[in-house]
C-alpha cells in the first residue's frame, strides 16, 4: 500500500445491517406461518456495561420482530434461584433463546449457569454442547456472537483466510478461543494458521508483525501499537476499555486494544471502534436467535 494512504475501514454498522436485514425476512417468512422467535435476556444486578448492552439487544430484537424480555434479577440473588429460573425458561416452548448476561456477581459461577440453558436454545453459544460443537465443526450448534460476527467481518469483506498467518491475542472463552476454533476449520472463508497470545506469551510484536491479520481481544486499551502491524494487514479490534478521560463530561471514555489512529495508517483494512465489531456481536445473536426458532419449529 502506497505510503500515506489510510486503511480500508470495516464498517460493522453497514455489515451488520446487512445481517439484520436477512434475518428480518427469516422472521417475516416465520410470521406467515404464525411463528414469531422469542428471546429472553437476562441480566443480574447493575453493571452499568451489561445494563447498556442488553437494552441493545433488546431493543434490536423488538426491531426485528422478535418478541424480547428482558429479566432483571437483584445482584444477590442465589445460584440456585438463577438456575431455577433459567431451567423454567428451558421447559417453557415459549421460549427459543435464553441469554445470561456475563459478568454474573462474584458468588455465582458462570459455568454452571452457561451449562444450565438448555443448549438448543442457548444463543450464546457457551453450553459446552455447543462449545464442543463449534470445536469439532458441527454447524447445528450455535456459534458465539463475537467471533462469528468477526468472521463475518472477513467474509462480507473479502479478506482471505486460507492459509492466512492470523494472530489472535487474547485466550478468554468468549473471543479468543471460540474465534481460533472459527477460523481453524477445514472449512470455507477458514483454513487459518492461527497463533494465540496472551499474557504469558514471548515476542509479541515479533508474532503480530508476521500476521496478516490480528484479531485483538485482550482486554487492554490501545495496546496493539503501528509497530507490530505487518503493512497492509488486516486489524480487528474486539476490545472494550474503559479510560479516564478529563475532557469527557464522565471523566472516562471507551476505546480499543488498537490504537487506531496510529495504525490505521499501517493496515490495509481495519474495523473502528466503536462500530466495528459491537454491532456484529448484536447482529449474530439475532441470527441465532432466529435459528433457534427455525429448529424449534422443524424447519
Ligand atoms: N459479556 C460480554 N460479552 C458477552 C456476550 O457475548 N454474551 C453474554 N451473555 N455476556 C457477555
Amino acid at each position: 500500500m502506497p505510503i500515506g494512504m489510510s486503511a480500508l475501514l470495516l464498517d460493522g454498522r453497514v455489515l451488520g445491517s446487512a445481517i439484520l436485514d436477512e434475518t428480518r425476512i427469516k422472521v417475516e417468512t416465520l410470521a406467515q406461518r404464525g411463528i414469531q422467535p422469542s428471546v429472553v435476556f437476562i441480566r443480574v444486578g447493575e453493571d452499568p456495561a451489561s445494563v447498556v448492552y442488553v437494552r441493545m439487544k433488546d431493543q434490536t430484537a423488538a426491531k426485528l420482530g422478535i418478541r424480547a424480555t428482558t429479566l432483571v434479577l437483584d445482584k444477590n440473588i442465589s445460584q440456585e434461584e438463577l438456575v431455577t429460573t433459567i431451567q423454567k425458561l428451558n421447559s417453557d416452548p415459549s421460549v427459543h433463546g435464553i441469554l445470561v448476561q456475563a459478568p454474573l456477581p462474584k458468588p455465582i459461577s458462570e459455568q454452571v449457569i452457561f451449562s444450565t440453558v438448555d443448549p438448543c436454545k442457548d444463543v450464546d453459544g457457551f453450553h459446552p454442547v455447543n462449545v464442543g460443537k463449534l470445536m469439532l465443526g458441527d454447524p447445528t450448534g450455535f456459534r458465539p456472537c463475537t467471533p462469528a460476527g468477526v468472521h463475518e467481518i472477513l467474509i462480507r469483506s473479502n479478506i482471505p483466510t486460507a492459509g492466512a498467518e492470523v494472530v489472535i491475542l487474547g485466550r478468554g472463552n468468549i473471543v479468543g478461543k471460540p474465534m481460533a476454533s472459527i477460523l481453524v476449520q477445514k472449512a470455507p472463508h477458514c483454513d487459518a494458521t492461527i497463533t494465540m497470545l496472551h499474557s504469558r506469551s514471548r515476542d509479541i510484536r515479533a508474532h503480530c508483525l508476521q500476521a496478516d491479520i490480528i484479531i485483538a481481544a485482550m482486554g487492554s486499551a490501545n495496546f496493539l501499537k503501528a509497530d507490530m502491524v505487518k503493512p497492509g494487514a488486516t486489524v480487528i479490534d474486539v476490545g472494550v476499555n474503559r479510560v479516564p478521560d478529563a475532557s469527557s463530561p464522565k471523566g472516562s471514555k471507551l476505546v480499543g486494544d488498537v490504537d487506531f489512529d496510529a495504525v490505521k495508517e499501517i493496515a490495509g483494512a481495519i474495523t473502528p471502534n466503536p462500530g466495528g465489531v459491537g454491532p456484529m456481536t448484536i447482529a449474530m445473536l439475532m441470527s441465532n436467535t432466529v435459528k433457534a426458532c427455525e429448529i424449534a419449529a422443524g424447519s
